[in-house]
């Protein structure tokens, strides 16, 4: 099997550290800095006799290499700085990931691609568009990201295992995204048992700024251990046909009223990408959240088409 990172920034690194030790595939990095990709690369093989990998790993700097990819995963792009939104990055990622799908499109034809340069929601849905994939074979990176900061919030607050706590995080990758406390448990127990309402809202909004908190202390760019593990759990799920039930960003076509948009929902993910889209009964405070975070993924969307970025 063979796995390509796309953008060899420090997420693209994290995901590749992360996923060799998980020892399922074969990885090759990309990047478009001359030798970047390549030392990076280098240096972590180099790691092999300690860490016991028996799979390989490469870097290149042209993205013809990631000819026969089995999965692409995209973080080409500018990360985040410190006041930005995730919207903020629209034009110029668009650009980016415009090329990078055509080539992917051009040399690894049969890959499922999992999309995590931000607004992610947006440049899967340009992905879908520019390389004409099947729709279960382009998925979003998010809600598994943002459902375990709410998973190690809820953990810490509780001063229990992270391990015992489940937690869902549905909607957009940005500020509007809904989690759902009705949906967490900690082994089964519902968290509202377990914490006081106000305490679960500071929790929720947390998590809705979690990607934020980091950027305040990094002020260069944005999340990327947790970012490079949540892409490498799904990596893994495809590789493997795990079939495990996570929230990503899928393309929705009507599911939970949301047609034509990538919102993040749980999936059934394996060897096939986005094998099924689990809907949920959900209240009408949660329905209006979710909509409220898609409706603004549409928003987002209708400027890049006024811009012909799409
Ligand atoms: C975050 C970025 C990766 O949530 O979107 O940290």
């Amino acid at each position: 099997m063979k796995v390509s990172i796309v953008g060899s920034g420090k997420v693209g690194v994290a995901t590749a550290l992360f996923l060799i030790e998980k020892k399922v595939a074969d990885i090759v990095l990309i990047d478009i800095v001359k030798d970047w990709a390549e030392g990076n690369a280098l240096d972590i093989i180099q790691a092999s006799p300690i860490r016991r990998y028996d799979v390989d790993i490469k870097g290149y700097s042209d993205i013809k290499e990631v000819e026969g990819s089995d999965v692409v995963v995209i973080t080409a792009g500018k990360p985040r700085l410190p006041g930005m939104s995730r919207e903020d990055l629209l034009k110029d990622n668009a650009k980016i990931i415009r090329a990078v799908s055509e080539d992917i499109a051009k040399y690894a034809p049969n890959a499922i691609i999992i999309m995590v340069t931000n607004p992610l929601d947006i440049m899967a849905y340009l992905t879908l568009k520019v390389t004409g994939f099947a729709l279960r074979r382009v998925i979003g990176m998010a809600g598994i990201l943002d459902s375990t900061r709410f998973r190690y919030f809820i953990a810490s607050e509780l001063g229990i295992s992270p391990k015992n706590v489940t937690a869902l995080v549905l909607g957009g990758h940005g500020d509007l995204m809904v989690p759902l406390p009705r949906y967490s448990t900690v082994h089964g127990i519902p968290i509202s048992y377990l914490l006081p309402r106000e305490t679960t809202e500071k929790l929720i909004e947390r998590t809705r700024k979690g990607g934020g908190e980091i950027v305040g202390y990094l002020k260069t760019g944005s999340a990327y251990w947790s970012t490079g593990s949540s892409v490498a759990e799904m990596v893994e799920c495809i590789i493997r046909d795990r079939k495990r039930i996570i929230p990503c960003s899928a393309y929705l076509r009507g599911e939970y009223g949301i047609d034509g948009l990538f919102v993040g929902v749980p999936i059934k993910i394996g060897r096939n990408g986005v094998e099924d889209i689990i809907e949920l009964s959900l209240n009408t405070d949660e329905k209006k959240a979710l909509h409220t975070s898609a409706e603004r993924v549409r928003e987002v969307i209708e400027r890049l088409e006024a811009e012909n970025l799409i």
